[in-house]
């Protein structure tokens, strides 16, 4: 567990040093972001890293106090407001650059994105998108959260919640969205018709899905706290992770559901270290499905043969 935000290595490095999630992930877009930095220059690091050392590096430059990490084939790329100690990361190369508009040049990135039949229209583009006939439209602004709908492990759990939902195992059902970030999957879901609550620890991602759900018209609780803040049991649990996380709360995620099961956020190189224990804890995988070196679990708690049906 680090200190980071707990973003994918976001197109946005997070710069508040108070979010003190567990690991950086890998970057969605080819662009970093951040919320507005302290004016004036940036001191830009660069470091070549390995697949195995990416999270422990990325990690180790959000507790050097990384205004953003931004992860690269092969390399990271992070920005300090302060006067770097160059000892700390000797391998670096080092740079100064001029202060940007983080924010500007991230919103330039994010474009409408489709899972499914989901499509995810950022709020700024509102006006100007034209819905296709089948299309259910959410309007996002991620805002300080994670969750724009471009990363990976968001697309596989969008896209299985709208399998879900064809299959009619969301309608009427109760879900339980864990690390909700901007909200994106617990108010998909509930457009989709499940009954819906979200937790995550960060606060910010509770003010910014109460928001999102307000601006689509639905009904998502949202508290902070982990997969224990979850009330009751629920009929499927939607949680988009990290590895160690999903390692680590595998057996309250699978206790907390009666039926199924989306789990992301878990890399390809790492697995098995997050599948392992949710199989001790009952979980039944049916698929794992895997994008851009990222790893989406569908699963339903074993001895469930009527689970979510
Ligand atoms: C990768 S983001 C996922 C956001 C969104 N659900 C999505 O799919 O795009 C992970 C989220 O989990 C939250 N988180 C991290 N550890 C957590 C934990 N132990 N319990 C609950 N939420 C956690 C983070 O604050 C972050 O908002």
């Amino acid at each position: 567990m680090y200190p980071s935000p707990a973003v994918y290595g976001s197109p946005r490095p997070r710069v508040s040093p108070r979010h003190t999630g567990p690991l950086s992930f890998p970057c969605l877009v080819d662009a970093p972001m951040c919320t507005p930095t302290p004016r004036g220059v940036t001191h830009r690091l660069e470091l070549d890293v390995t697949a195995q050392d990416r999270d422990t590096v990325a990690g180790a430059l959000w507790a050097a106090g990384a205004l953003g990490v931004w992860e690269r084939p092969g390399e990271l790329v992070a920005w300090f407001a302060q006067t770097p100690d160059l000892e700390r990361f000797p391998d670096g190369r080092w740079s100064v650059e001029p202060d940007r508009d983080w924010q500007a040049e991230w919103k330039a990135t994010i474009t409408p994105v489709a899972a499914g039949r989901i499509v995810v229209v950022p709020t700024w583009m509102a006006d100007t998108h034209e819905p296709g006939p089948d299309e259910l439209t959410l309007l996002l602004d991620p805002g300080r959260a994670f969750g724009s709908g471009h990363h990976a492990t968001t697309l596989m759990c969008l896209e299985a919640l709208d399998e879900l939902a064809r299959d009619g195992h969301l309608q009427g059902r109760q879900l339980a969205d864990v690390g909700c970030g901007s909200g994106i999957l617990a108010i998909a879901a509930a457009a989709l018709g499940a009954q819906v609550q979200a937790v995550d620890i960060d606060p910010d991602a509770i003010a910014v899905t109460q928001e999102n759900a307000a601006r689509n018209g639905v009904d998502v609780p949202a508290r902070r706290g982990s997969v224990d803040a979850v009330e009751g049991r629920v009929d499927v649990v939607v949680a988009n992770l990290l590895t160690d996380v999903v390692a680590e709360l595998s057996e309250p995620l699978v206790a907390t559901s009666r039926g199924r099961l989306v789990v992301s956020g878990i890399t390809t190189s790492r697995a098995e270290v997050a599948l392992t224990p949710l199989r001790a804890a009952g979980l039944r995988i049916d698929e794992v499905r895997e994008r851009d070196g990222w790893v989406a679990v569908l699963g339903t708690r074993s001895g469930r043969s009527d689970a979510g049906s």
